[in-house]
């Protein structure tokens, strides 16, 4: 029998409704928010506010662009954290009283895990081999920089984690620092396409393990553009192309690195990417010239699944549908950690 799920996300800024039948996404709505961009940053109060006026007319959107009627959803699947408070209640309090209403199921969703679970969307008419169990998965996103072994869709071992900064986070920083607009990360990438990545080196962290480190890197850029600021007022305006180019590559080749050693120490052969950074035109190319160095079943989410949305959130909700794991109506969001 064909599963209807309805996603919600708004955990962040960007306020996304969709619909899968099974995995299949049959419409993924975002709604972002503009009023962040004078700021340089998401101010939570704003995002509140801006989820609450998008949150009726996203969901409408995403049913009708689903060319389905509410009455055939079987579920209604939420983001239930981490994110910003204020954000997530929005959505959870939205996807409760729906769910309600219709009389269907409520499935609480942990946005990271949703972010692995990208990896099994498809688009309609789309073939394409999904990743086997056990994978390696490296997320990178806003909050998280994580390489996990993905076991089973309920069973994610962390194998390494950023020990202060993440990526994405260090992309935002780093274009902050040459007054680029928020979100960075797109901005850097954009930037670097005519840059040269050769053009400035930048220390790389000596962190154990598989773990990472960001906020030397990120304190060692603002060092570097502070000194040369001093000797050229316009050093950043006449080098963005070579110090987004070259930004982007150390913060690459970390990311490959760490990635190389777990794909060598666990010797699994599959491979994914996930959230907003694997959108990183550079991080991608990387990764494929490591899928075939080692032989590897790459696995890296179509563009507009890696950064915020609701189909990733359906998508990890069709899997707890199956499994009978429903949430209740007591439910709350949490702002840190993870939860199944
Ligand atoms: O997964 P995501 O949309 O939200 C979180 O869950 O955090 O990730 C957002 C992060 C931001 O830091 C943004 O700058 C980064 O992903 N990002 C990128 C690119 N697109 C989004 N970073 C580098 N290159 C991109 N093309
Ligand atoms: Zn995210």
């Amino acid at each position: 029998m064909d599963v209807l799920i309805l996603g919600i996300e708004s955990s962040c800024d960007d306020t996304s409704a969709a619909v899968l039948r099974n995995n299949v996404m049959l419409s993924n709505v975002i709604a972002g928010q503009k009023v962040h961009e004078q700021f340089g940053g998401v101010v939570p109060e704003l995002a509140s506010r801006a989820h609450q006026q998008n949150i009726i007319p996203v969901v409408e959107a995403a049913i009708r662009n689903a060319n389905i009627d509410k009455k055939q959803l079987s579920a209604v699947a939420f983001t239930r954290g981490p994110g910003l408070l204020g954000s997530l209640m929005v959505g959870i309090s939205f996807a409760k009283s729906f769910a309600w209403a219709l009389g269907i199921p409520l499935i609480d969703i942990d946005h990271i895990h949703a972010h692995v679970m990208a990896n099994f969307l498809l688009e309609p008419d789309e073939t394409r081999k999904l990743p086997a169990f056990p994978f390696l998965c490296l997320i990178v996103s806003g909050g998280h920089t994580q390489l996990a072994v993905v076991k089973d869709a309920f069973d994610m071992e962390i194998i390494g984690s950023t020990i202060d900064d993440a990526a994405g986070e260090t992309f935002d920083k780093a274009a902050k620092i040459m007054s680029l607009p928020y979100p960075g990360g797109p901005m850097i990438d954009k930037m670097a396409q005519t840059g040269n990545a050769d053009a400035f080196s930048f220390a790389k962290p000596r962190i154990p393990e598989l773990n990472f480190s960001f906020s030397g890197l990120k304190t060692s850029f603002l060092y570097f553009l502070r000194d040369e600021l001093k000797k050229n007022d316009h050093f950043i305006e006449s080098h963005t192309a070579d110090l987004c180019a070259s930004i982007q590559k150390t913060i690459v080749d970390i990311l490959v690195e760490k990635t190389e050693k777990a794909v060598v120490q666990t010797g699994i052969k599959t491979l994914a990417l996930a959230g907003g950074v694997s959108a990183n035109s550079a991080l991608r190319k990387a990764m494929q010239q490591l899928a075939e160095k080692h032989q590897l079943d790459l696995h890296i989410p179509k563009m507009s699944f890696t950064t915020d949305n609701a189909a990733m959130i359906a998508m990890s909700g069709y899997f707890k549908f199956q499994k009978g794991m429903f949430a209740d109506l007591a439910a709350t969001p949490y702002a840190t950690g993870s939860k199944k």
